[in-house]
């Protein structure tokens, strides 16, 4: 009987050209009740879910006997003809001739109302849960979009290390390996590796897991996540920029397109996104955001950096993505380049989602002078030793260039308006949590 059958995606049947056909689909068990002599069982597949109806005169007294008491989640085969019927979720039944278990599920440990801890403990069966298959849905596209991109606009995909002996963003969230008989980091950003492949290669990207040990726990900090860098050499600030903006606004436009069906059972609200898919998003100077969060009553003095609670201050002026540039220097890393016109600001831009979400992007114009980037690298406290190999790229036919990092898990969190940035990522990392 399982020989040579077609197993439909779920999706796919729940359709009026159906009517009437024999279908067979295969999933686990989302619910399911027995009325009389008939179980009614929904079964739950990557694409939807579908409601099969077990009559015992079709399909005999055992099975139905079996279904009764069975655990949710269990794995199920089925065949039968597709009806309609509009009580059913998706508007279709399957009348099954036949039915079969295939791996028995006892007392699935996820019933509904548990608190956060227990589902992070139980995160690998958690991720079956309708809310969370279709956040990864939406971030199946966001790579996807995010590649094409680059692809499209005739830039070279590299693949920096993780594995490095130095920090690029602060050595206060370094996770430190043992390497041999020598001390490791994880990567923080592949930034510094980009700067050196823009070379040969002129318009580089990647694609790579970044760690931070951040050591407190907020709604929008990994401890692993994924980031996407690009880096180019010619480009000023203003024309990385406009990548950064491009890019977003692609990712957005391709989302609004493919995951219709994830955005609505999310209960996304579209309107802002919808505003999201024309370039250039407005852009503010630091000093700007600091008179707006000064009117408005927040105690912030210039020269302080902008926080999770000052972004979200910000971000309810505008109804789309918007840059903030030239922040003072001390709040930004050594390898920025300083504004010739004020030697005070640095030439970095960050890109804030709106609705309250802030920073998705982080990036700048580099410095590309030996003397001012030695210098910088003492003033933050590091050793130009550990920076030997970054200064001779200033050494050897240095260009201007620019890049940016984009942390794909506060995309899809503002694109799919979660709350938490845990539940952007199948497996959390962050500080006290590294099960399952
Ligand atoms: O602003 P950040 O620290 O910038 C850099 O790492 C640059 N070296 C990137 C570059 O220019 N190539 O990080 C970039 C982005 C942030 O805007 C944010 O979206 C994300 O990475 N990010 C995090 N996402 C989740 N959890 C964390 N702990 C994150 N830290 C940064
Ligand atoms: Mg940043």
């Amino acid at each position: 009987m399982v020989e040579n059958v077609v197993w439909y995606h779920i999706e796919d049947v729940l359709s009026d050209d159906f009517i009437g056909k024999k279908v067979c689909v295969r999933g686990w068990i989302y619910r399911r009740s027995v009325v009389g002599g008939k179980a009614f069982v929904r079964v739950r597949g990557s694409t939807g879910i579908i409601q099969v109806v077990v009559d015992r005169e079709k399909c005999g007294e055992e099975i139905v006997r079996i279904l009764k008491d069975i655990g949710l989640e269990a794995s199920v085969m089925t065949c039968g003809e597709l009806v309609k019927q509009p009580r059913a979720p998706g508007g279709y039944e399957v009348h099954a001739d036949w039915f079969r278990i295939v791996g028995y599920s006892r007392d699935f440990p996820i019933k509904g109302g548990e608190g956060i801890d227990y589902l992070l403990d139980n995160r690998h069966l958690w991720i079956r849960s309708r809310k969370l298959t279709e956040i990864m849905k939406i971030k199946h596209s966001v790579l996807k979009a995010g590649r094409e991109y680059f692809v499209e606009n005739d830039w070279w995909e590299v693949t920096p290390p993780i594995l490095t002996a130095s920090a690029v963003e602060g050595g206060a969230t370094l996770f430190p390996v043992k390497y041999f008989d020598k001390t490791a980091y994880l990567s923080q950003s592949a930034q510094l590796y980009l700067e050196a492949l823009i070379y040969s290669l002129e318009k580089v990207w990647s694609l790579t897991t970044s760690f931070r040990a951040e050591k407190s726990r907020t709604r929008r900090h990994l401890a692993e996540y994924w980031h996407l860098e690009a880096e180019a050499a010619w480009y000023n600030m203003e024309d990385m920029m406009r990548v950064a903006e491009e890019l977003v606004a692609y990712i957005v436009q391709y989302i609004l397109e493919h995951n219709k069906r994830q955005l609505e059972i999310l209960g996304r609200d579209l309107k802002i996104l919808k505003n999201s898919v024309e370039p250039p998003y407005p852009r503010i100077r630091y000093d700007e955001a600091i008179e707006i969060l000064q009117k408005k009553g927040v105690n912030i003095e210039w020269g302080d950096d902008l926080g999770a609670d000052e972004e979200r201050v910000l971000t309810m002026e505008f109804d789309k993505p918007f840059f903030i540039t030239h922040f003072p220097k001390e709040i930004k890393s050594f390898y920025m380049k300083l504004d010739p016109e004020n030697e005070k600001l640095a030439l970095g831009f960050d890109l804030l989602a709106p609705e309250g979400y802030g920073e998705i992007i982080g990036g700048s114009e580099r410095e590309d002078d030996y003397n001012k980037l030695l210098n910088r690298i003492i003033e933050q406290g590091y050793d130009p030793e550990d920076y030997k190999w970054y200064l001779d790229l200033r050494k050897y036919g240095s260009v201007p260039h620019s890049g940016f990092g984009l942390g794909i898990e506060r995309l899809v969190m503002w694109i799919a308006g979660l709350d938490h940035i845990r539940d952007a990522t199948p497996f959390p990392r962050f500080r006290g949590r590294i099960y399952p």
